[in-house]
């Protein structure tokens, strides 16, 4: 039985999949949150309901499989009907930061792809400014350095992301920078500055993507912004 910031998670997770009706192609997010959404899909299509979904990370590809699933790819779609995913920040316009798990280039191709964006979060996601958060930032391997140089020239202190001593790659093949900002005052400024560092796969910030966003509270109720 889940309690505190698992229940947050898992009730956020749960609702969102309100938002899937039958004969849509579902985006599936990444994270311990989404990771709930995936598995009351699972669920709902053991108990029959017919949709296609596709995966933003391996890994919940992988979750996808095990719960059977139907996955789909871009060569047999055009859109996406509804993209549920999670995110580390969420301001009061809905902006976000994600990347927390290292998904954030496939989560942003796929949330763009889509009609509705839904968010799931629990309640300690939300900001008043995005930023404190460090902002995960993917950067081909060629060159990090170089990459990494111009994203400090940006104002930002530079991490690069390790997993067990050893540079995290993501499923794309690419390194994790992340970058402490601190606070993020001008979202789409910054998008656009980062994205034009060449090197830069894309960034974690995630501007007028979210349609709805789901906040899982500790007491395991929800609120829907
Ligand atoms: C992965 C993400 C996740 O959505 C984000 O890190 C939130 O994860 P969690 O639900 O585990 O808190 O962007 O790249």
């Amino acid at each position: 039985m889940e309690t505190g910031i698992a229940l947050a998670k898992k009730v956020a997770g749960q609702k969102a999949v309100e938002y899937i009706k039958a004969g849509m192609t579902v985006g599936l997010g990444t994270g311990s949150t989404a990771w709930w959404a995936i598995q009351e899909i699972g669920a709902r299509v053991k108990a029959g309901l017919d949709i296609n979904a596709i995966a933003t990370s391996d890994q919940s590809y992988e979750l996808a499989v095990a719960l059977q699933i139907p996955l789909i790819t871009f060569e047999e779609i055009t859109q996406i009907d509804v993209d549920i995913d999670g995110a580390d920040e969420v301001d009061r316009q809905l902006q976000l930061i994600k990347g927390g798990g290292g998904a954030l280039l496939r989560e942003k191709i796929i949330a763009a792809a889509s009609q509705q964006m839904i968010v799931a979060v629990d309640e300690h996601k939300l900001v008043d400014t995005l930023g404190k958060f460090p902002l995960p930032v993917e950067v081909v391997v060629f060159g990090w350095e170089m990459t990494a140089r111009k994203l400090a020239a940006l104002g930002t202190q530079t991490v690069l992301r390790e997993k067990n001593g050893q540079p995290f790659i993501t499923d794309n093949g690419n390194y994790i920078i992340d970058c402490a900002f601190n606070a993020i005052t001008d979202p789409a400024t910054l998008h656009t500055r980062l994205n034009a560092i060449p090197g830069v796969a894309e960034n974690g910030l995630f501007v007028n993507y979210a349609h709805t966003v789901i906040v899982g509270y500790e007491n395991g109720t929800v609120n829907t912004l």
